[in-house]
This record gives C-alpha cells, structure tokens and sequence, in this order.
C-alpha cells in the first residue's frame, strides 16, 4: 500500500513536471500575462492560437498572422472577457469557435479576410457587448439574420470597402444597441431599413466616403433608417464639395436629426451653403466639425434666409480654412452666430474675432477659443462688449494662445458682467500686475502654466476654484475665504501654504513640488480640508514626518493620489522608499536622548571601572605583574665591590626624617671606620628624576637599609615593590635589604598586596629600634653588623 503510495506521488511529481514545463514553454515564449489574467500576444508572428493559462480573461492576438481558428483552439479558455484578433489573416473561423466563450463581453475580428459572415459564430456570445467587423472582405449583410443571438451587443462596428450589398434582416435582434459604426464607400444596394434598430442608437458613425457624390439617393436611404432626434450622426471620410453631395441631408432633417458632426471632412463654400440651406428649419442643436478642411472663405450668405432657432452649439475642432484671411468679419455669418450658445473653436488658427462681429455674439453663454493666434493686441477688440456682446458669457477658454499681459486680461474680464469660469492656462503671462479688477462673478481660474513666477494680491478673493499648477510660484499670501479647490502641482513649494488663508478649502492639490514634509500642526491650520494630493516631492523621512504620515495623516484628510507615491528623497539611503515603507530604529528617531543614554552609560562604565580599580589597587597588581615579567628578563648583574660608593641607601619616609638625620645618620657616619650613607635628602644629584636618583643609590650601595614604620609601610613600601623589585633588593633570597623597625608593626597591618615586604619579614630578621635606651648599643652593633662589608 505504502509503496503504490510513493509510486503514484512521484509520477504526480513527474507529470506535474512535465506539465509546468510544457506550459512554461508554451506561456514565456509568446505572451505576457499579467496579473488580472490579461494575456498580451500581440505582433508575435503567431500564426495559430498559442497556448496561455486557462483562467485568461483576457487575450491579444492582434498583429499576427493567424488564418483559422479551428474547433478546438478556443474551447479551454471559458473565462475569456476579452479576444482581440485585429489585424490578422483570418479567413475561417469554425462554426463552434466561440462554443465555450459564453463570457467574451469584447470581440475584436476587424483587419482580417473574412470573406462569408456566419451566425453560428455567435450562437453562444450571450455576453457580448462589443464587437468589430470592420476591414473584413465579406461583401454582403443578410439577408439572413446574423447577429441575432446577440443580445446584449451595445457596439457594433462593421462594413468595409468590400462591402456591396445590405439587406433588410441583417441587424435584426440588435435590441441594445448604444454605438454603430458602420462603413460602406462602395455599397451598391441598400435595402429600405436594414440599418433601422429597433430603438435610437446614441451614436451612429457611417463613413460612406464617395458615396454622397456619387450615390445621393442609396445615401438618403441610409441617412433616413438611421436619423432620429436622439441620434448623434456623425459622418467621416467624406468630400462634400457639391450641392448635390448634401442631398441626403434632408432625410437627417426629416428623421429630427438634432446632433450632427462630421469628421475628417472636406468641404467647400458651396457645399456648405447648399447644406444649411437642405438642413433649413430642422431641429438641428449641435453642430460639430473636427479635423475639417474648409475650402473657402465662409461665404455662406446665401443661405442667410434660414432658421436655425435650435442651432445652440458649435464644436469645431482642428479647423483648416484654405481661405483663411478672408474671414475678415463673419458679419455674413450672422444668421447662425445670433443663436448660438456655445461655441467652441480649438485649434483653428483663429486670431481674433473682429470688433463687429462680437455683437452677433450676444446669447452666448460658453467660449472656447483654445489652442489659437489670440494675443495682446487681438484679444481687446475679440473680447469687445460693446452692444450687449458676451452679457451672457460665463465660461471664456483662452487658454493656449499667446497672450502675454495679465492686466490686459483682466481689464477685458472685468466687462463680462456673467463670467464664472475663466482660463487662462498656457499662455506666458511671467508676472502679475499689483492691481487688477475682475467680474464679482468671477468662480474659477485657471492659471496653470503660465510662467508666473511671483504671486500678487491680483487674484481676485472671490473665486472659489483656483488653478496655478505648472508654474514658478514659491510662496502663498494672499486670502481667499471663498477658495475650495486650491491646485498647485508643479511649482517650488517647500512647505504648505498657510491654512488660515482658505478657511473653506477642500481639497488641496500640490504633487510635484519640493515639499520637505508636512504635519499635524500644518494640517490642522486647514479647517476644512478634506483631500490632498501631494507625491513627488522631495520628502525628508525624518521619524517625525514618516510617524505622522503613517499613523496621523489620516486623522486629518484623506489622501487621494496613492500612498505609494509619496516617496523619500533623503536621507540617501532611503530615496526612492515609499514613506508608508520606510522603518526607522530607535536610535534613528532619538538621536539626541540616545547619544546622552549612551554617553552616560559609558561615563558610568568608566566610573565603575576607576572605582574598581581603586577598591582593589587593580592598577598596582597590573603595574605589579609588569614589574615581576620585566625583572624576570633582566639578566642578574653581578656588583663589583669597587662599584659602591655607598655602603647604605637609606629609605626612610618623611615621617621619619627626624630619627634618621638625628639619631641613625651622625650615629653610623661617626662610627669607626664611619659608614657611607647615601641619604635621597643629601646625596641625590639636583636635576634628575627621583626614580632615577634612588636606581642609582642603590646600585651604588652595598646594602639598601629600610627605616620601617607605620607609616613608611603604607605610603612608600609601595614604590620599592614596584620600581624597585627588579633590583632583587627587596628578593628574600638577597640580603642586600636590611630593616630597622622603628616602632613595632602587626604584619596584619600590612596590606596584603605588599607580599614581598611580607615575605622578607618572614623569612629574615630585622633590627627593632627599641624603646629601652639600654639596648640600644646592642641594637647599634648589631646594625653595623648587618651592614658591614664583606672584605
Ligand atoms: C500589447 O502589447 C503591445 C506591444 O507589444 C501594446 O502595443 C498593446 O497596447 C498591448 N495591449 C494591451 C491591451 O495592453
Ligand atoms: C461564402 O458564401 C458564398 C455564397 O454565399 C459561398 O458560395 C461560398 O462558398 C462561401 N465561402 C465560404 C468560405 O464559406
Ligand atoms: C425605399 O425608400 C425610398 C424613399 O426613401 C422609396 O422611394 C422606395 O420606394 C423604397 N423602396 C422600398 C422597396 O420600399
Ligand atoms: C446646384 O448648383 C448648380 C451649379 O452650381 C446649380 O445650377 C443648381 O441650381 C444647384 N441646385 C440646387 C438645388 O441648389
Ligand atoms: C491642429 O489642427 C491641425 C489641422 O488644422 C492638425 O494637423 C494638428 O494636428 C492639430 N493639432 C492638435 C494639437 O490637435
Ligand atoms: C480649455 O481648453 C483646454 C485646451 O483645449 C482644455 O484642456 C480645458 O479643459 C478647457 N477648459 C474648459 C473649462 O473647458
Ligand atoms: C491700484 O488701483 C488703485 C485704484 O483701483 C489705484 O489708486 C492704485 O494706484 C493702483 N496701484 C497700483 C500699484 O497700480
Ligand atoms: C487648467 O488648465 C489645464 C491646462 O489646460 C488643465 O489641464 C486643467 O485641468 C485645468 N484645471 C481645471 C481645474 O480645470
Ligand atoms: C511642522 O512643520 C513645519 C514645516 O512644515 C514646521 O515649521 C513646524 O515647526 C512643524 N511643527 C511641529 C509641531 O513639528
């Protein structure tokens, strides 16, 4: 049992193997899959379905060379969400290829050669929300219903140059419909209704290229299944250069058409009239024309008759007039500025807006001129409000021209009497006047990247929404009780601004700057504050700054870019950390209390060891043992007789110094024959080291003679132990010490590291200086005895 146990495990092992090899093989080679489940095999050269893990939800293939997907190549990847085959070769799909794809929401086939559309398919995309068909060479939609199964599909695009033939039942089933791009530049037959859904689609593109030149009638059908007031229509690739190219339009009016836009459109004047006039009286509100080359000079007047009451919005994005200069007043363009309420003109090289056409402008309400010629000498007569112009006007888009003074901006601003919203961003304005006026209306501005370098109190306090990002600003003075949104991104801030100057500040921008740190304290000055934005700047994760952000900043707002970001620029060490990451030690924090804990330590340490030391005379026992090794390599010397001067070096203490100069001196010098004494007080040679003085008596003696007392044994003893000891003098086989006992001494008074002293006692006798003066004579010649030499 046991071993089929072992056997079964380790081919678990070996297949387990085998199976992570295969895979990995299969995985690395070709796709990168990501931690969502998102494999990316897109441009691999592949030309079948490779092989990822089964949980994929989702799968690039676009850019390879795939030509079939076959029954099986799909079936292990259930969970799929997304497939994307653009731009591949694909000329068969199986019919069951999408059998287990029950949760595939984004289907892309577009850019393949699919010659035949095929319903089954689809039969199992329940999930299906978008789906892309375009650039296939399939020729002909219907008449068999294909996407019926579909019903959840919300984007649809399909149709290509190939495409001839539309029929009726082609988009049946299609009930959720939001999105539909549909292109067919070279359709021949188009049957009543087939682009008909079944409820308005939000947004119909069709690029039906030539078609409006040369097929105006197949174009009318088109335009009539697909117009509905809540349809925004917008027609792409297109040349409208004729009056009879704007034909179709009039199914757009009659189906209530309300938003039309075209798109990489080419036009003339003629065209243009030609339409206002077909589009004459219908409900149409936006119009919308991006990346439009205009060939003509705007001369539309003939159409002047019309109404377009609804007409409310122009978008016009990307403009390129051929005729340019000759926009000289737009007074012909009256009978459509008057109604509009919006109008926006992004890069369309517009320059000004002559001084008699703003009057026309008197209902409007929004102004975007951004990304134009606007400078200091054109903006005056564009922003003229003369005649009831701009009364109107709340939101102005300047931004992105070339205007370059601040006060002129100001002044024009003053005269819109209803402006909330006004930016000014990109443009060079470098500096602020000390004085400026603005409408009391005035909400929010935008400042960002405009060079300023310097803060003025210009700005006007009632704005509510101020944005000065991308700038050179440094420091904040000026108050605005009103303020909520505050944005200072890319400047040179190195700490926050005061929050008593934005007592109603909510949220506070201020990324890329060189903040050094913020805290409580900072925070707390904000009263209202409630988001902040502030990474990339150059933290210092001091423990203060990383504690705070890491357990109190949350008290006081919410961080709203990511905590990650906020990251460390010094110390070194831990640039680039995340403050949330970075884990300083305790030293680190407390510097200062742990270097005065340490120093102490140490100081008591030292204490300790001085006490010690002392307690025990550690010192001397080292000294001691120093002494002992130096004396035990000194090799003996022999003394020759005719060396010693000296028959006796007496040693005495000071303490004794009256006994010894008085009795013992005149006592042995005026013996017969008189001794030689050698006494430090007398003999020394002035000059030298005391040390080196008694080395030399001693040498130059015959005998050493201790005067021992009290007080010679604990406070001089101790020098001949140490210096002296390598002399032997004090050695208790060498008699050359000899010692008189001034008064008598307990060998328990004796310290007990003086064993040297101790030993001598022991071992020899020594000549006690009795009390009794009758045995003194004995004591006399008994010293003499002892100090006699040797002949
Ligand atoms: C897949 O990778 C390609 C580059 O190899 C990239 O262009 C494409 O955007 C990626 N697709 C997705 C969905 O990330
Ligand atoms: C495509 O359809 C046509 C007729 O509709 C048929 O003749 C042809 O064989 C089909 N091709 C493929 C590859 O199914
Ligand atoms: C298709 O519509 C047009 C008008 O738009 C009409 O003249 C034509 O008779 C219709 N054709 C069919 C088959 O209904
Ligand atoms: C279209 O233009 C041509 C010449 O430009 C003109 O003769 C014709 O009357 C115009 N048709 C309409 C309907 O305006
Ligand atoms: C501005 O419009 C021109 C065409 O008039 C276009 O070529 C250019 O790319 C546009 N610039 C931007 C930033 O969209
Ligand atoms: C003004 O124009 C710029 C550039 O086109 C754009 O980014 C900005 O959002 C516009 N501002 C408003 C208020 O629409
Ligand atoms: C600021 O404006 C006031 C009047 O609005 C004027 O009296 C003053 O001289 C101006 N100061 C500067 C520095 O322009
Ligand atoms: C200010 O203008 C800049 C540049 O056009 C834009 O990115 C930013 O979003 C604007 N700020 C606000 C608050 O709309
Ligand atoms: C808070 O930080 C500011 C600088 O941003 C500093 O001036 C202030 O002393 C700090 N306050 C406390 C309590 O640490």
């Amino acid at each position: 049992m046991a071993v089929r146990m072992r056997l079964l495990r380790t081919e678990g092992f070996i297949i387990l193997f085998i199976l992570i090899l295969a895979q990995g093989f299969h995985y690395s080679r070709t796709c990168d899959c990501d931690q969502q489940y998102f494999c990316n095999c897109s441009s691999n050269h592949l030309q079948q379905v490779p092989k990822v893990p089964a949980n994929a939800l989702g799968l690039d293939l676009s850019f390879n060379q795939i030509e079939s997907i076959d029954m099986y190549d799909l079936s292990p990847y259930s969970e799929l969400k997304t497939l994307n085959l653009h731009k591949n070769k694909l000329k068969f799909i199986h019919k069951e290829a999408f059998k287990s794809q029950h949760k595939l929401e984004v289907l892309d086939l577009s850019l393949n050669n699919l010659k035949n559309l095929s319903s089954s398919w689809f039969h199992e995309l329940n999930s299906l929300q978008h789906l892309n068909l375009v650039e296939n060479p399939y020729t002909t939609l219907g008449p068999a219903p294909i996407f019926q199964s579909l019903l959840n599909l919300r984007t649809l695009r399909f149709g290509s140059p190939s495409l001839r033939e539309v029929y009726k039942n082609g988009l049946d089933g299609l009930t959720h419909l939001d999105e539909m791009t549909f292109v067919g530049s070279n359709l021949r037959s188009y049957e009543n209704g087939s682009l008909k859904a079944a409820r308005p689609i939000g947004l119909v593109s069709l690029s039906l290229q030539n078609l409006f030149q040369n097929n105006p009638e197949l174009v009318s059908k088109v335009l009539q299944d697909v117009s509905h007031p809540e349809t925004l229509l917008i027609i792409k690739d297109v040349a409208l250069r004729t009056n009879t190219s704007t034909e179709p339009f009039k199914a757009a009016r009659e189906g209530g058409t309300k938003s039309l836009s075209f798109q990489k459109t080419t036009t003339t004047d003629e065209a243009m009239t030609s339409l206002l006039m077909v589009m004459d009286g219908s409900s149409l509100s936006y119009i919308g024309l991006e990346d439009v080359h205009l060939i003509g000079q705007g001369w539309w007047q003939k159409a002047s008759y019309t109404h377009y009451e609804n007409l409310h919005t122009a978008y016009i994005r990307n403009l390129d007039i051929q005729g340019f200069f000759g926009f000289s007043s737009m007074m012909q363009l009256g009978f459509i500025l008057l109604h509009l309420h919006k109008v926006s003109v992004i890069n369309g090289t517009v320059f000004v807006i002559p001084q008699q056409t703003t009057p026309l402008l008197k209902n409007l309400e929004y102004l975007d001129l951004s990304q134009n010629l606007l400078s200091d000498l054109t903006i005056e007569p564009t922003l003229y409000t003369g005649f009831g112009a701009y009364q109107n006007l709340n939101t102005l888009n300047v931004s992105q021209n070339v205007l370059k003074s601040l006060g002129l901006m100001s002044r024009l601003a003053t005269n819109l009497k209803s402006l909330t919203y006004l930016d000014l961003s990109h443009n060079s304005f470098v500096s602020m006047p000390e004085n400026c006026s603005w409408p009391a209306t005035l909400r929010f501005l935008n400042l960002s990247s405009t060079k300023l370098r310097k803060m003025t109190p210009c700005l006007p306090s009632s704005l509510t929404a101020l944005d000065l990002s991308e700038n050179d600003l440094m420091v904040f003075h000026q108050r605005f009780p009103q303020l909520t949104m505050l944005i200072l991104t890319g400047n040179r801030f190195m700490k926050l601004p005061q929050g008593e100057l934005f007592p109603r500040l909510q949220t506070l921008l201020i990324q890329r700057n060189a903040l050094r740190m913020f805290n409580g304290s900072d925070l707390r000055r904000f009263k209202t504050l409630q988001y902040l934005e502030a990474s990339n700047n150059n933290f210092v994760c001091s423990c203060e700054f990383v504690s705070f952000f890491r357990q109190g900043v949350d008290h006081f707002i919410t961080i709203r870019d990511g905590r990650r970001n906020y990251v460390c620029d010094t110390p070194f060490t831990l640039r680039g950390d995340a403050v949330d990451s970075v884990r300083l030690s305790v030293f680190e924090c407390y510097m200062i209390p742990a270097v005065l804990v340490l120093c102490s330590v140490i100081i008591i340490v030292l204490g300790l060891i001085v006490v010690t030391c002392y307690k025990f005379h550690i010192i001397w026992y080292l000294q001691m043992t120093k002494a002992w090794i130096q004396a035990k390599r000194k090799p003996a010397v022999g003394r020759l007789a005719e060396e010693l001067r000296y028959d006796a070096f007496v040693s005495y203490s000071q303490h004794d110094a009256e006994w010894v100069e008085e009795i013992l001196v005149p006592e042995l010098e005026s013996a017969h024959p008189p001794f030689a004494l050698c006494l430090h007080k007398r003999d020394f040679q002035p000059g030298r080291w005391i040390v080196d003085n008694i080395i030399d008596s001693i040498e130059k003696s015959h005998r050493t003679l201790f005067v021992l007392s009290e007080h010679f044994v604990t406070s001089e003893w101790c020098r001949y132990e140490l210096d002296f000891s390598h002399f032997r003098i004090v050695d208790e086989h060498n008699d050359s010490a000899v010692l008189v006992l001034l008064e008598p001494i307990k060998k328990e008074t004796i310290p007990k590291r003086f064993c040297k002293l101790r030993k001598i006692m022991n071992s020899r006798t020594y000549l006690e200086w009795p009390e009794d003066e009758e045995k003194r004579s004995e004591f006399w010649s008994n010293l003499r005895a002892a100090l006699q030499r040797d002949e």
